[in-house]
Formats: structure tokens, C-alpha cells, sequence
């Protein structure tokens, strides 16, 4: 089946289930096609009119028939979609031991972090048996996030973190595609993805130029920008202590709470307004058009390496 372009590989725990629920939709079609097909066959030549006066027997509806073309359709969809959702829930939740990496799309390019501090564009070495869990945000458009062989894709929006996650189960090489059209240059908005046995992904992650963690890279950035002026580590500076603040509950000015999660880190760095701390005046600037998409990452993931315990509801659908 993997010569066939229309079916290719099985590369992670999600493509099997994927494509059983694919072949049960096209058999349930294909099944009630051939049906149709035949009925109107049968029907067109059983009840052909034979004469030219003849009228046809008059029909007042029938209960059985009725119930019985209402409950087949209702039990089949229902199977589709509980099957269809059950697929849809696992793929939504990232286990807790993933491993993070988080993505940047930009016309027409992926550029990708590992929390390590490696970066890649239109490339991402994984190990293999591994779950990854894929951070991913957009610097202009939307793109789509597109691997046939994982049978993962998922939309890449501006202005928001969108997750995704899969557990490749076979070493290879496998394509990374743009699925939403972005510009002139989308059809070449491609990559590939390395699945790596475990000893060899260590390699490979020990390889090349040392370098810097996320969360180092985020430290640099949060001085470069002064961050630490006002928000100082023993809460006594103009802005609250980001010390544990990630994954806790912030009370708001407007009465409200929120979870510290990825999001909402994010938007306090590019629109300090929109969410104000209890007791806080409306004080910090904007740093949208200051720091990129990665740089806000980078920030992100200081701010966790902080303390805090995770947010249960990481990313946003
Ligand atoms: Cu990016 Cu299409």
C-alpha cells in the first residue's frame, strides 16, 4: 500500500487508527452507492408501466419501513462519530512527558526550536518512540502543519499557539507540507521530518554548534528588553514577580481569573493591556514589533524555567 501515493505510510501511533475509520467512511459510501445504484435498477424495471391507461396502486406510507431507514443512518453516524471523535480527543491531548518543540511558519518557511536551544528550518529531527509535542504559531498568515505520513495536520494561525502532537513509530524520512494555501510560494513551503533511533537522535542533538537553551535565550532577551526592570523576582518592582507565575491563577483588575498558560504570557508581552494583574496599574508597554514570534517563545519558555507547575489546559483549539 505505501507505493500508492493516495496511502502513504504509517509512520506513527495515529495512522493505523486514522486510516481504519477512513476505509469504514468509504465502505459505509461505497456500500450505500452500489445499493442506490441497484435499487433504481430494480425498481425502473419491476414496476415499468405496462400499458398506456395503467395507474399505479396507492400508497399510504409504511411504519416499519420508516423506523427501519431512520434507526440503520442514525446507528451508522453515530458509530462515525464517536469513532471520529475518539480519534479527535487523543490527537488534541499532548501526553505530559512529550517532548516540546516549538514552530514558527512564515512565508514560506518552518523554522523550528527544540527546548535544547537547537534550531532547524524546513527540517525536525525526532526520535523515534517518542511523543513530540509541536508549539506553533504563524508570523503572518495562516499555514497548515502537514505530515501524510503521521496523518497529523493542524492549522498554524497568527496571533495564537496551536498544538499537536504524534508518536512516531518508524525511522525515516517523511515529508513536512504546507495544507493552507499562503502566497505565491506555498506549494514549496515543505520540509522533511528525520525519525532517528534514540542513539543516533543524541548524537545528532550533541552535533554541530553548542548551543544556547530556549529558556537561556529567553533570559538574554528579558534582559536585553529591560523586563527585569520592573518586574523584579521579590515582587517589589512596578509589575508583579513572574516567579511561579507559570500555570497559576492571576487575578485580573476586572474581577476575573486567568491561567498562566503559554497564551496568556503571550498576549501580556504583545498586548499588556488586555489582561491587568489585580493591583497593578496598566503600566508596561507593548513589545508587539519589538520581539518576533521565536523571541516571544524564547520568553515564554523563561518564564516557565521560573518554577510553576504546568497549565492543565495548555494551547488553544
Ligand atoms: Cu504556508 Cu501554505
Amino acid at each position: 500500500m505505501g507505493r500508492l501515493p493516495l496511502f502513504p505510510e504509517q509512520a506513527s501511533t495515529f495512522a493505523p487508527d486514522v486510516d481504519h475509520l477512513l476505509f469504514f467512511l468509504v465502505a459505509v459510501a461505497a456500500f450505500f452507492t452500489l445499493a442506490i445504484f441497484a435499487a433504481i435498477f430494480y425498481f425502473a424495471i419491476r414496476y415499468r408501466r405496462r400499458s398506456a391507461g395503467e395507474l399505479p396502486r396507492e400508497q399510504h406510507g409504511g411504519l416499519a419501513l420508516e423506523i427501519l431507514w431512520t434507526v440503520i443512518p442514525f446507528g451508522l453516524t453515530m458509530v462515525m462519530f464517536t469513532w471520529g471523535a475518539d480519534i479527535y480527543f487523543r490527537e488534541s491531548r499532548p501526553p505530559d512527558n512529550a517532548l516540546q518543540v516549538y514552530v514558527v511558519a512564515k512565508q514560506w518557511m518552518w523554522k523550528l526550536q527544540h527546548m535544547e536551544g537547537k534550531r532547524e528550518i524546513n527540517e525536525l529531527h525526532i526520535p523515534l518512540g517518542r511523543a513530540v509535542k509541536l508549539t506553533m504559531t504563524s508570523e503572518d498568515v495562516i499555514h497548515s502543519f502537514f505530515v501524510p505520513a503521521f496523518r497529523t495536520k493542524q492549522d498554524v494561525v497568527p496571533g495564537k499557539y496551536s498544538t499537536t502532537w504524534f508518536k512516531p513509530t518508524k525511522a525515516g524520512k517523511y515529508h513536512l507540507f504546507c495544507a493552507e494555501y499562503c502566497g505565491t510560494r506555498h506549494s514549496g513551503m515543505t520540509g522533511w521530518i528525520y525519525v532517528m533511533e534514540p542513539r543516533d537522535y543524541a548524537n545528532w542533538m550533541r552535533g554541530g554548534e553548542p548551543s544556547e537553551s530556549l529558556a537561556d535565550d529567553g533570559a538574554r532577551l528579558f534582559k536585553e528588553l529591560a523586563c527585569a526592570n520592573c518586574h523584579k523576582a521579590d515582587n517589589t518592582g512596578r509589575c508583579p514577580s513572574l516567579v511561579g507565575v507559570y500555570g497559576s491563577t492571576v487575578k485580573l483588575t476586572t474581577g476575573g481569573t486567568v491561567t498562566a498558560d503559554e497564551a496568556y504570557i503571550r498576549e501580556s508581552i504583545l498586548q499588556p493591556n488586555a489582561k491587568i494583574v489585580a493591583g497593578y496599574a496598566p503600566a508596561m508597554p507593548t513589545f508587539q514589533g519589538l520581539v518576533t514570534e521565536e523571541g516571544v517563545l524564547q520568553l515564554v519558555e523563561y518564564i516557565k524555567s521560573l518554577g510553576g507547575k504546568p497549565a492543565a489546559a495548555e494551547g488553544a483549539h
